[in-house]
């Protein structure tokens, strides 16, 4: 069994993204993000923070602008317009989840599809889906960086993808289509999941439920990918008990340490692919 280091491959990937920025300062352009958060979700709180730490040492220019639950849908889109016509900002992102009073989906697709660096919006999702990729999310693009740098061919691959989110399932399971696998989605509704997660030849699990998947859910030889991020008592967990399952497994991530290290780097990836179309 051998170990996916994320934070090992988010640290190669930086390096790259870093030489990018300097590049892109020569002429001038310092790579633009708008993040909007609305109200005090204490994960979005985080992951806020840590983009905007990342920003900070990639040199690119973080704006966060906050609102709340006395806000309106209409606000929010006139500051996403505003933002749209700004020379100086190449990508926003709206932290999911909003509270619930706000129409999140009518809210990201007033997001210009060439700012949508989240790639949450209709626009880049049916690229993904039509097989005519422009922006992919940035946990799917993480994820498929992560079985690029084990060299594995997706192509033929049984892959079970657990999770049905915008975020994560959907996308992810366009994108390893896309690379000629055969694909399973998931989720919460699905029968005799057990079943299922054993013809995968590559496990992606992204529940919201620690330590769910056990040995028995798994094919002897497996790669298992644990998107999970549960916090209890201040520590994070994965969704896969990683002490039972990886004995079983050719490759398996680790959480913390995992996919999450990759996915603000893709994130800021997208954005300076965005921020080098400026130049033309
Ligand atoms: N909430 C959880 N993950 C993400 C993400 O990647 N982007 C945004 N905008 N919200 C999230």
């Amino acid at each position: 069994m051998k170990i996916i280091d994320g934070k090992l491959i988010a640290n190669e990937i930086k390096k790259d993204l870093i030489k990018e920025v300097l590049k892109l300062k020569e002429t001038n352009i310092i790579p633009g993000l708008g993040i909007i958060l609305v109200g005090h979700n204490e994960a979005s709180e985080i992951y806020v923070r840590n983009k905007i730490k990342v920003c900070e040492e990639l040199g690119i220019k973080a704006t966060l602008y906050r609102y709340n639950d006395k806000n309106t849908d209409e606000e929010i889109i006139a500051k996403i317009k505003e933002l749209n016509n700004d020379r100086n900002i190449d990508g926003i992102l709206v932290q999911s989840p909003l509270p619930n009073k706000f129409d999140e989906n009518k809210i990201i697709s007033y997001i210009n599809p060439s700012k949508d660096v989240d790639g949450f919006g209709t626009y880049n999702l049916g690229a993904l889906f039509s097989d005519n990729e422009q922006i992919i999310a940035a946990t799917p693009l993480g994820i498929l960086k992560m079985l690029d740098y084990i060299n594995v061919s997706i192509s033929g691959k049984n892959v079970v993808v657990i999770g049905s989110s915008i975020i994560v399932g959907r996308p992810m399971a366009a994108a390893l289509l896309n690379r000629g696998a055969t694909v399973t989605i998931a989720h919460s509704q699905t029968k005799n999941l057990q079943a299922v997660t054993k013809q995968a030849d590559i496990l992606i699990v992204a529940i919201g439920h620690a330590k769910f998947i056990t040995d028995e859910y798994i094919k002897e030889g497996a790669i298992v990918i644990d998107v999970g991020t549960n916090r209890i008592d201040n520590k994070l967990y994965g969704d896969v008990d990683f002490d039972k399952v990886s004995p079983k497994c050719s490759y398996i991530t680790k959480v913390p340490g995992g996919v999450g290290p990759m996915t603000i780097i893709m994130l800021l990836s997208n954005l300076i692919i965005a921020a080098k179309r400026r130049e033309k």
